[in-house]
């Protein structure tokens, strides 16, 4: 979603700028620009819809500008174009801004004070400079004055930069929901909505705190709130390795990030390790989930998914009885909760609007709260009581795939450290299990060659797919069929195996792809059953599964592990397939159409 940078200093800002773009391309974007300015108070504006490579070739090298802001846009408000594209300016051309986030009063602060100005855009942030520009010329006030003043006015989210042509040597930031951190250097700093951007500059930041302004000029950061109290604040090192950030020889971040996986399932064994070689997590985390009578997952997309399993995992493990959520649900039609109900946020980037605004309203009602994220300091991370973070290393693709099962991992590892405490589990096996399941995937993503053809047999030129399973196979199955759909653009369902017959089946014709998982004893005649049922109708299907479980004709056969686990194992061929299609059809793996990364508004 939207990403912003700044820089002020003595470098090129433009190169430094669109560097920093660059790295937020992950996120997802349809529009970019800059806008840089110089001692001489000499400003440029580039705008341009569609990729940074576009806006790169639209700058002017031959502008020089020690000072800047950029954006990458997401639609909200007003179509992708370069009129819709940030950053954007006051009438008076005085205030530059970018802004992530969503001004839900935008309507009402316009027709209360901007009745006189002609808009340019259709944005809700181009209401938000000339609103700057209103109170500092009607009111006379400062550019802080003014700034704090109209954003005192606005109601919504807000990660906002701001250049007053008039004074170069000062950028400005302001936040409200929407993530800002602000970037310490020798002789400059950096604001950016994500450490990732500047981590090319420096590894120190400070993040700004809902309901702050910064003044950032090259030798200070001055942090305030809303009242002029001056906030002190110690800046932490980000720990960004700039070389995960790389592709190196892989195609695209999707393929390398799958293949990732067994490594990361092996990282996380390490890191939650202690010196006895014992899983364990820090007692104060664990004894509100030993003795909350109810556990409730709150996520979007894939981390959901992950919770679905991970329901299962802390139900057998710990008899705590769990429920599973869709956060953009749950905090509008929230359920009747237990006596004492403990909740577990799961995100990758730890940013979601949607989970955010679950996690306060259950800080409002004083309910512990745990994150499981792979961003540390991210907004979840710092508003839930506790956070156990996924050690994946940074994920660039929008499609997640090592998120999705170090977040299973994770869940598995605290399911059996809490199963443990509880006097429910004598032998501890987890750390054998992901070992055990390192080593399977492994030898999947070794087996590239014939998932690729395979994708390229099933998935070339169907307009849309099925995957089917029972229990744990029915959640692989909806992550499955949503990472599919996502990145190939075919329509896919993922389907408990047995309702087919109830409907859906209506939909299968001659040549569908219906894609069976079967890693459950208990279920997997009744899988293949179903899926013989399409077949008789025409489909085209495929089986995936679990050694022990084959049969001579199964297409994919993956290794034996915990059962328990299998979830971790038998979506791999599933990245797979979606990532070969994808490539196939001719997609940008990296960044399908319409979506974003992280997903910073509701
Ligand atoms: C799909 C995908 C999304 C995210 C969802 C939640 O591949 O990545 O469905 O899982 O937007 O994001 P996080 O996990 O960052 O809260």
């Amino acid at each position: 979603m939207c990403g912003i940078v700044g820089y002020i200093g003595s470098r090129d800002a433009k190169e430094i700028l669109l560097h920093g773009l660059e790295k937020l391309e992950y996120r997802g974007y349809d529009s970019a620009g800059i806008f840089v300015i110089n001692e001489e108070n000499n400003g440029h504006l580039f705008k341009e819809k569609g990729r940074i490579a576009a806006l790169r070739s639209k700058v002017d090298n031959a502008v020089e500008a020690n000072a800047g802001i950029g954006h990458t846009r997401w639609a909200t408000h007003g179509e992708p174009s370069v009129r819709n594209a940030h950053p954007h300016q006051s009438a008076d051309g005085r205030f530059t801004i970018v802004h992530n986030g969503v001004i839900e009063n935008y309507q009402e602060v316009k027709d209360a004070y901007l009745e006189h100005v002609d808009l340019v855009s259709e944005t809700d942030t181009e209401i938000i400079v000339q609103l700057i520009a209103w109170f500092a010329e009607t009111e006379d006030l400062d550019t802080v004055s003014a700034f704090k003043k109209a954003i005192v006015a606005l109601e919504g989210s807000y990660a906002i930069a701001l250049v007053d042509n008039t004074d170069p040597e000062v950028v400005y930031a302001a936040k409200n929901k929407s993530p800002l951190l602000l970037g310490k250097g020798d002789g400059f700093n950096v604001i950016c909505s994500d450490a990732m951007a500047m981590i090319k500059e420096t590894n120190q930041f400070v993040e700004l705190m809902d309901k702050e302004i910064a003044v950032v000029t090259r030798e200070e950061l001055i942090i305030e709130n809303f009242s002029g109290e001056r906030i002190e604040r110690q800046s932490y090192t980000a720990e960004l390795d700039s070389n995960d950030l790389e592709k190196g020889t892989y195609p695209y971040y999707m393929l390398k990030e799958i293949d990732e996986q067994p490594a990361v399932m092996r990282r996380l064994v390490l890191k939650y390790q202690d010196e006895d070689d014992n899983l364990s997590i820090a007692p104060p985390m664990v004894s509100p989930i030993t003795n909350s009578d109810r556990i409730y997952y709150n996520a979007s997309g894939t981390s959901y998914h992950a919770g679905l399993v991970g329901k299962e995992l802390i139900e057998e493990m710990t008899n705590i009885p769990t429920e599973v959520h869709i956060s953009s649900e749950f905090g509008y039609h929230t359920p009747l909760l237990s006596e004492n109900p403990f909740f577990i946020f799961i995100s990758q980037s730890g940013e979601t609007a949607d989970s955010r605004q679950v996690l306060v309203k259950m800080n409002e009602m004083n309910y512990p709260s745990l994150t499981i994220t792979n961003v540390a300091g991210s907004t979840l991370s710092r508003e839930s009581t506790y956070t156990l973070l996924l050690h994946a290393g940074p994920e660039i693709a929008v499609a997640s795939t090592k998120a999705y099962t170090a977040q299973i991992a994770v869940l598995a590892i605290l399911s059996e450290v809490v199963g443990s405490e509880k006097g429910l589990i004598k032998e501890p096996n987890m750390i054998q299990d992901l070992g055990i399941v390192a080593n399977a995937m492994q030898s999947l993503v070794d087996e590239k060659d014939t998932i690729e053809s395979l994708a390229s047999d099933y998935l070339s030129i169907t307009r849309n797919a099925f995957y089917i399973g029972r229990g744990m196979d029915y959640h692989v199955a909806l992550e499955a069929a949503l990472k599919l759909k996502e990145i190939s653009y075919i329509q896919t369902e993922g389907f408990a195996a047995g309702e087919l017959k109830h409907g859906t089946i209506a939909l299968i014709e001659k040549g569908t792809p219906v894609i069976a998982l079967v890693t459950e004893k208990s279920v997997a005649g009744h899988t293949r059953g179903n899926l013989q049922e399409t077949k008789a109708r025409g489909a085209h299907t495929m089986v995936i599964s679990m050694d022990g479980l084959d049969r001579p004709d199964d297409h994919i056969v993956i290794p034996k592990v915990n059962p328990i686990l299998s979830p971790l194992v038998s979506v791999i061929p599933t990245q797979l397939l979606s990532y070969y299609c994808s490539l196939h059809r001719g997609n940008d793996v990296d960044k399908p159409r319409n979506l974003a990364k992280s997903v910073t508004v509701e």
